[in-house]
């Protein structure tokens, strides 16, 4: 299943996120992703994997025409042409000739150039050297910064969310705009969002595990979860929850896990800094 973008492309509902594997383990973990079935691949050049998921997609026997592979911009790389230097680096590193989507990571207020890095994006894309374009870790001042500049709307934004963090004011915004949320730690694991009442008599009901009823969580409210795994049975797992759909009341007591306190478990985009 596909989700259309803005910009009449279309990613898979489900991708596979990458960080923190590397090396041998980062080749196996995609190897064995893409013959579960993942199709988009999530990279960034601070990942330090962009060439062992290039060789995981020249090993497999998928055409290349049939995978989504997006990698990201980091924050030393926002001037212009060190973000045009840093996308061709990429493409390097994965060995193709064109990035499917391209990301700016996070704003990196110390830098305070990510518009020029968007700017970047823009004539790329127009150049053809990457097909869709769009930023991660962006909060509402940020879109409307980049679209004040250049009036070229990502059509992603990847950012954290989970349960316990729904981004419901952000999400709101995206659907104003036109852009897909991509969400990172879907599952929300680093705090146990497994262990809850409501995931697990959610996944009971349905016979499946808490996870898919997370990722399940996430496709029915549109967002395009990118669950991480090692593990080939848990890889194919989560990509299959498309056998059960959870009723409003299940989907309103998974997203009543929000906390007033905000639980966000990632850095804020205000204050951190990925360089
Ligand atoms: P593993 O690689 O051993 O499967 P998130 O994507 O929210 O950051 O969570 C990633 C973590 O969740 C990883 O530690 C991964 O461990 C674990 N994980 C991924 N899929 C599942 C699953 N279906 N059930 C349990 N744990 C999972």
């Amino acid at each position: 299943m596909n989700t259309a973008l803005r910009d009449g492309a279309a990613i898979p509902e489900i991708g596979f996120g990458t960080s923190p594997l590397k090396g041998e383990d980062a080749i196996r973990a995609v190897g064995s992703a893409i013959e579960a079935g993942y199709r988009l691949i999530d990279t960034a050049v601070n990942y330090e994997n962009e060439s062992e998921v290039g060789e995981a997609i020249r090993r497999s026997e998928v055409e290349r025409a049939e995978f989504v592979v997006q990698s990201k911009i980091p924050g030393r790389d926002h001037a212009y042409d060190r973000a045009v230097a840093s996308v061709r680096g990429s493409l390097s590193r994965l060995g193709l000739d064109q990035l499917d989507v391209g990301l700016i990571h996070w704003p990196n207020p110390s830098v305070d150039l990510y518009a020029d890095a968007w700017r970047a994006l823009v004539d790329l894309q127009r150049d053809g050297l990457v097909r869709v374009i769009g930023v991660s870790n962006f909060h509402p001042h940020h879109l409307a910064r980049i679209v004040d500049v250049t009036g070229v709307v990502p059509a992603i934004n990847q950012v954290e969310m989970h349960p316990y963090f729904p981004q419901f004011a952000l999400r709101a915004e995206h659907e104003r705009l036109g852009i897909i949320t991509e969400a990172w730690s879907p599952l929300g694991k680093g705090m146990n969002a497994y262990g809850e009442a409501p995931v697990r008599d959610a996944a009971a009901a349905h016979g499946v595990s808490p996870a898919q009823a997370i990722l399940r969580w996430h496709v029915q409210l549109g967002s395009v979860p990118l669950p991480k795994s090692e593990n080939p049975q848990r890889q194919r797992e989560n990509l299959d929850v498309y056998g059960f759909t959870l009723t409003d009341d299940e989907l309103a007591a998974i997203t009543g896990l929000a906390r007033a306190d905000g639980r966000r478990f990632g850095g804020d985009p205000d204050t951190h800094e990925e360089m």
